[in-house]
């Protein structure tokens, strides 16, 4: 008798030491990041301002996995990764923290408990300039709060395991992974500019350098085939989501009616320039985004 009761308490302890381990493992490793500085810059008031900040959320992306309304969202029927992702109430989450937290977030993908995000692409925000981040904090802030009620967000077991062995790389990772920019502002403006928006409107898909990205099934284009199309089509296709002659897109056509019609003939223009430029260039190989063949 005594020694069932051994055996069962060994049975019951070992998943109980097992998962334990594994929740520490993983909290160790979300928790192991660190904060730059603290964002300083100063949150302009006025409506020119706040009105930038609100076509930097439009063309971000951020209404798309926010709400339209910035309420929250529960991806829990559109994602099955991490298990249940939701993104925050986005005013309310303006108002109840200050600047440097939510830049964090926004730009360094470290969330207000101090641990990294997993599933905020933080890496498609980390190059926005200082003027352009402050714009949209104060658009933030000053947006309406609409409540709405949302789950708690689930870090699946399985997903978890990935992140002890080191398969799953969290957003600090992929944030430290962006390349630079690397145009010349002051000898190419318009390639500079094109380069700037690329590297913070399309790398969320597109690979962290534009250059295609093939850990998604399937794997997403290398943006220098825009040189291959006109700058009629260019425009159609990211305005719409249409394709060259018609051709209907998979997930491009529905972020690309949600981000980019607002996008200005100077923003159309420079990125077209950018991204066409690209042919001529090799992209780098062996990136964790597009390892090696
Ligand atoms: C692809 C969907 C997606 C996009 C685009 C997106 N977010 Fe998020 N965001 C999320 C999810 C999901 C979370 C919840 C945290 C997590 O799972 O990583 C989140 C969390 C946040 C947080 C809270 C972080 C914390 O826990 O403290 C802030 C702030 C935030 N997002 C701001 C923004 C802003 C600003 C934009 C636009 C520039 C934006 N997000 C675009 C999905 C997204
Ligand atoms: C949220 C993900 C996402 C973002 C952000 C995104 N794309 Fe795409 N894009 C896709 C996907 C996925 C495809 C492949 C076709 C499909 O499944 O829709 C694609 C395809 C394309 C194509 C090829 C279309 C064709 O005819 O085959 C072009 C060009 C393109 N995107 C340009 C852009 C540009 C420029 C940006 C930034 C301004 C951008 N995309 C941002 C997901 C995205």
């Amino acid at each position: 008798m005594r020694n069932l009761t051994i055996i069962a308490g060994i049975l019951l302890a070992v998943p109980v030491i097992c998962f334990g381990g594994i929740y520490l493992m993983t909290e160790a490793n979300l928790r192991d990041v660190k904060r730059g500085p603290a964002f300083d810059h100063p949150i302009p008031t006025d409506e020119v301002s706040i009105e930038h900040g609100r076509h930097i959320a439009r063309t971000r992306g951020c209404f798309g996995c926010h709400g339209q309304q910035l309420e929250g969202k529960d991806f829990d029927e559109q994602w099955d990764w991490p298990e249940r992702a939701v993104a925050p109430n986005l005013a309310a989450y303006a108002r109840d923290h200050d600047t440097a937290t939510i830049e964090a977030a926004i730009r360094q993908g470290i969330g207000a408990s101090g641990k990294a995000l997993v599933s905020m692409p933080s890496y498609n925000f980390t190059r926005l300039t200082d003027e352009d981040t402050a714009a949209l904090i104060a658009f933030l802030k000053s947006a309406p709060v609409v409540e709405k009620k949302l789950p708690k967000p689930k870090l699946g077991w399985p997903v978890r395991w990935t992140f002890v062995t080191g398969e799953e790389t969290h957003m600090v990772q992929w944030v430290a992974a962006v390349p630079p920019l690397r145009v010349n502002a002051d000898a190419e403006p318009q390639r500079a500019h094109g380069e700037y928006l690329a590297m913070t409107m399309c790398n969320e898909c597109h690979g962290l350098d534009v250059r295609g990205f093939s850990m998604w099934k399937p794997p997403l284009p290398d943006l220098a085939m825009v040189g291959s199309i006109s700058r009629d089509d260019f425009e159609t296709l990211i305005k719409t989501g249409v394709g060259v002659g018609g051709r209907e897109l998979g997930l491009m056509g529905l972020v690309a009616p949600d981000r980019f019609p607002e996008l200005t003939d100077d923003e159309v223009a420079a990125l077209y320039a950018y991204l066409s430029s690209l042919a001529d260039e090799a992209p780098a190989e062996n990136v964790f985004w597009r390892p090696a063949q």
